[in-house]
């Protein structure tokens, strides 16, 4: 996909060395379990996907640092495993517990990214693999992730509305499917189980002693032979991981492939540059601001770049590109965004909208201009027309966090509010209201203002404390790992793997086809 190209010896920076790092570590933990869990004649959950999915095909894993320095880092990719593999040809969402975390239960985040992988198969039309190996909810958590809306039971709630629109739900029950997570199975069109191995009940062994008295194994009470000669609940019988893997991967022969939607895809051409490369575009907070054009020639084909208006509104920049064949629209912040570049940004939107192509915003935003000036010009007004007009978008659109997203800037610019297909962020970004120098510049002003109010005092001291608690936290809630923990976004990336990512995102959309926009009323 990347190129011939001018190679260069651009180092590494820090920040991604340390990503990287991060992103191993789980892998690292859990030695015991893991050990345990293969002595049981099973695969890891990783190995069960990469036999899974088709030969030399990539897998796009999605939110790997979920629940990252949550539960005392317990919950490594918060015990289960999503992401885009192709099956068959058909691209396809698998979700796979992890048994080694905590038997594969469900934790707050466990659900939020469940919930998301089927969101993200539902807008692609992607079919869904589920690789069940999992106790249920984490019991401690219950009231975190059993009744609310978009809890445990939504997982299932997906399942019926997905198979209803005619999107593929497979099940693989490799472990355990207690009590709700038996629903996963039950409401699949196709389910295989394992031999032995997997078991699908409501209440387990120990439940039904207490409940009745009876006492039966966990294979005679919900294993795979009962249920695939008796029940009915499962439908194949495999022997192992590997057999119930061969038999979802016949099970996807039977399964009709989408049609491409086939917005002007041109013959795919390399970049000009080497992946690193881009290493020397990413926007350094503080320092001075580069051009985004150079980040995006590091993106685009033959680093071709048509832009539109260039010379208004200038600290948005848009324009027309191909990404490994693919037409899309690009918007990238080359600074605060102006009236002009509000108003720039909803006309490219809706053109990009018209012509039904696909949208990549490149975030780096501090937020809206401020000021009499500005509010008096109706900033609000204009950012609104931007902010509406993205809202009503019905084109597939794609963000990448590549430095700041504070404010409403994060809004207009593709931020997770207004449902971008996928959200990506680099291991530089940094994400809050505002930054923490004005968020304690801010609360400063309202604590002394406060004071003055009521007639009280306010000693410099207890400013000084304040301002440095408010710098502390705000630095901390802002880090990409704190919001990827909490799955703000669908992963941090290493930039110099931004091409291939959009590249392959935009052939998953292409599994759906874009429908047309209508507005609404936009204020003049
Ligand atoms: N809630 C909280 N913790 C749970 C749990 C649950 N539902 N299920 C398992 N765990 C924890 C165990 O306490 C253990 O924690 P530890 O590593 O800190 O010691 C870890 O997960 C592994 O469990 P273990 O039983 O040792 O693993 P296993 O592979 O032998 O069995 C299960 C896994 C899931 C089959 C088994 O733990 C089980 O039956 N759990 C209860 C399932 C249930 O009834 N769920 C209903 C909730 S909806």
């Amino acid at each position: 996909m990347t190129s011939k190209n001018k190679s260069s010896d651009i180092s590494t920076p820090d920040f991604v060395q340390e990503f990287k790092h991060k992103l191993n570590e789980p892998l690292h933990q859990n030695t015991k379990q893991k050990e345990r869990h293969t002595k049981r004649g099973k695969l890891l959950v990783h190995d069960r996907i990469n036999m899974l999915v088709d030969a030399q095909t990539p897998f796009i894993e999605l939110s790997a640092l979920a629940a990252y320095n949550q539960y005392k880092n317990s919950f490594p990719s918060a015990g289960i495993i999503t992401g885009i593999g192709v099956i068959q040809g058909r691209e396809s969402m698998i979700i796979a517990n992890d048994a080694t975390t905590k038997g594969g239960t469900y934790v707050k985040e466990t659900i939020k990214k469940h919930l998301r992988a089927q969101e993200i198969a539902e807008q692609n039309n992607l079919a869904c693999v589920y690789l069940v190996d999992s106790g249920g909810i984490f019991l401690p958590e219950q009231a975190n992730v059993f009744p609310d809306k978009d809890d445990f039971g939504r997982i299932f709630y997906n399942q019926a509305r997905l198979s209803a629109k005619g999107i593929p739900q497979i099940s693989i029950v490799m472990g355990s499917c207690t009590a709700g997570g038996a629903y996963i199975p039950a409401m699949s069109d196709e389910t295989i189980i394992v031999k032995n191995q997997g078991t699908i009940f409501l209440g387990g062994p120990p439940l039904v002693k207490a409940a009745t008295g009876e006492e039966v194994t966990a294979e005679e009470l919900g294993g795979g032979k009962l249920h695939t000669s008796e029940s009915g609940v499962a439908d194949h019988l495999a022997d192992d991981d590997h057999h119930a893997i061969e038999i979802c991967r016949t099970i996807f022969k039977s399964l009709p492939v989408p049609k491409k939607e086939t917005h002007v895809k041109e013959e795919a051409r390399p970049t000009l540059y080497a992946p690193h490369d881009i290493y020397k575009e990413i926007p350094v907070a503080g320092s001075h601001q580069k051009d985004v054009r150079g980040l995006i020639k590091h993106l685009t084909d033959q680093g071709e770049f048509n832009e539109f208006k260039p010379d208004y509104g200038a600290t948005l920049v848009t324009g027309f590109a191909c990404i490994n064949g693919f037409t899309v629209g690009i918007l990238a912040n080359n600074g605060i965004l102006f009236s002009e570049s509000a108003q720039k940004g909803a006309h490219f939107i809706q053109l990009c909208n018209n012509r039904k192509l696909p949208m990549v915003f490149l975030q780096n935003i501090t937020g809206f201009m401020v000021g009499k000036e500005y509010e008096k010009k109706g900033i609000a007004k204009d950012g609104a027309k931007m902010v509406n007009a993205l809202a009503n978008t019905k084109v597939p659109f794609f963000t990448i966090m590549i430095g700041g997203s504070y404010g409403a800037g994060n809004y207009a610019m593709g931020g997770r509010a207004f449902g971008p297909r996928l959200l990506f962020t680099w291991p530089n970004s940094s994400i809050s209201v505002m930054g923490p120098q004005q968020a304690a510049d801010v609360l400063s002003t309202v604590k002394k203002d406060q004071a003055k109010a009521t007639g009280s005092s306010i000693s410099d001291e207890e400013l000084q404390a304040m301002r440095k608690q408010t710098i502390e936290e705000f630095e901390k809630e802002a880090s990409p790992y704190y919001a990827t923990s909490r799955i703000w976004d669908d992963g941090i990336i290493d930039p110099a793997d931004t091409r291939t990512i959009l590249s392959l995102a935009l052939s998953v959309a292409q599994n759906k086809s874009n429908e047309s926009s209508s507005y609404g009323i936009f204020r003049m």
